[in-house]
């Protein structure tokens, strides 16, 4: 067995340019750190480069083009990159799944864009999540612990895997934040209970795609590799009873269940028909507050994931909408949760402009709103429609008849958590405004309605022609 390093060691000496990076905590997580885990692999590793880094690497391709149809060679790159861009280290038996390392990080950028954008809370966050099917490489949770300040909760049903997933967490010195948990197949897939957990923040899976061994061994023949290497993996990774869509509705009847237990219940798919039948059931549940988006490598890979979630944060809409519109029909979507609401040719002063729109806003009958000058952006939230004539007509009628009567202490419940921003371009400025918490998308439309008016009254006089875009 290899020695003994934590993930946190400095890298090693000859990594690529991209450098392998220490364990995240939040006093030393950046932007420029995210920024480069979100463009590791925008484009397709260079195969030279990596046998200059890594010599093992080197031994295994000899000068040649990697051969992706040998196991070994595959094995190989996915250590590779590890190693060089993750500082990992890993061990694998030669009959279970080997995790492509772009694929697999992909997940978890959408999760740290999921989680970081559905709170109030700046990104890096101490954040608890489940892998439900972790396998022998324990992959999610240990690209995770570099890049975040994480701890995870691993699961698996397969005594060969968990054996491995726990060498692999010791190997690099995660011990005390990946907890690996071995589970029976007819045991609850998310085990709060269980494990004595009161709530986590996420939880992940890569299911077994497959429902049943033909269906793998076809699409092992379709793809012309043999059926169960360390490139496909075993049938106890890869088929369940109902396949995938089998098993995420199986964490989708749980998570009715625990409902706020866990602010985000997400998996990957490997079929885009799993997508529609599962949003057709979170649509079912009543559930609105979803993400769908599509990870594509190279040109021949593409799998899909949807996340959801009980309580009222909305996440950014590149996160929720993440799939373009000719792979994914566009009534899977969940509700936008941006817009542009306004759009004027530069007007005369920004400042006025800005302290006009911050004054029409803050005179709302708001829970909290805080407006950045600098930044040209605030963040408010509002107990209900504060901005409608009709609230407003209502309050009315409720104070002349509450006359004398003590008012409700009760903290309000937010309706509406919104942010509003000022872009300003070479030549225009728009108002952009963005959809944060509450569960309403007439809500959030209805405010649009007020920014739009509030825009354009705030630029009249300091610019005559304001152009606003129609809704
Ligand atoms: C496709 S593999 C994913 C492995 C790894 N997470 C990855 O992405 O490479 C699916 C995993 O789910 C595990 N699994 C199947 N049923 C399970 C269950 N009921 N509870 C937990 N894990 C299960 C399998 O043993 C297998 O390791």
């Amino acid at each position: 067995m290899a020695s003994k390093r934590k993930a946190s060691d400095p890298p090693p000496r000859n990594s690529s340019s991209a450098v392998a990076v220490a364990v995240a905590d939040s006093s030393e997580l950046s932007e420029t750190r995210d920024r480069r885990f979100r463009e590791l692999y925008s484009k397709p590793p260079d195969f030279k480069q990596l046998a200059r880094c890594d010599p093992e690497f080197a031994a295994m391709t000899k000068g040649r083009e990697l051969d992706f149809g040998d196991p070994a060679s595959v094995v190989q790159l996915t250590k590779t990159l590890l190693k060089l861009d993750f500082g990992l280290v890993m061990q694998l038996p030669q009959d279970r799944l080997c995790p492509p390392i772009p694929n697999r990080h992909n997940y978890i950028l959408w999760l740290k864009g999921l989680l970081d954008t559905s709170s109030y809370s700046p990104p890096g966050r101490s954040l608890v999540g489940i892998d439900i099917g972790t396998g022998a490489s324990c992959i999610y949770p240990l690209l995770a612990c570099v890049q975040r300040p994480w701890s995870f909760v691993a699961t698996d049903i397969d005594v060969e895997s968990l054996k491995w997933a726990t060498r692999n967490v010791e190997l690099n010195g995660l011990g005390h934040r990946i907890k690996v948990v071995g589970r029976r197949a007819e045991d609850a897939l998310i085990p709060l209970d269980d494990l004595g957990l009161d709530s986590v923040d996420f939880t992940m899976t890569n299911p077994p795609f497959y429902e049943s061994e033909h269906a793998m061994l076809q699409s092992a023949k379709r793809k012309s590799r043999p059926p169960c290497t360390a490139c496909t993996g075993s049938l106890t990774e890869m088929v369940v009873e109902g396949g995938e869509v089998a098993f995420v509705n199986r964490i989708l009847d749980e998570s009715v269940v625990l409902r706020r237990r866990v602010q985000w219940y997400t998996s990957m798919l490997g079929f885009l028909s799993s997508v529609t039948t599962l949003v057709g059931r979170l649509r079912e549940h009543g559930i609105r507050n979803y993400a769908v988006t599509e990870f594509v490598q190279g040109n021949k890979t593409r799998r899909w994931a949807v996340a959801w979630s009980f309580g009222p944060m909305r996440p950014a809409q590149d996160v929720a909408r993440g799939t373009k519109a000719a792979s994914c029909k566009l009534d899977l979507l969940p509700a936008a949760t941006e817009a542009e609401v306004a759009k004027f040719p530069m007007p005369v002063s920004i400042g006025e402009l800005a302290d006009k729109l911050s004054g029409a806003i803050g005179v709302l009958d708001l829970m909290s709103w805080d407006w950045d000058a600098q930044a040209l952006a605030g963040t408010g939230r509002a107990p209900d429609k504060v901005w409608a004539r009709a609230w407003r007509r209502r309050k009315k009628r409720e104070a002349e008849n509450a006359m004398g009567e003590g008012h409700n202490p009760s903290e309000p419940i937010c309706a509406l958590g919104f942010h509003v921003r000022i872009h300003v371009a070479l030549q225009h400025v728009s108002v952009k405004c963005r959809w944060l918490e509450g569960s309403d998308p007439i809500a959030f439309e209805s405010f649009q309605g007020f920014l739009q008016a509030a825009a354009r009254s705030a630029v009249s006089g300091t610019h005559s022609n304001p152009r606003l875009p129609g809704r």
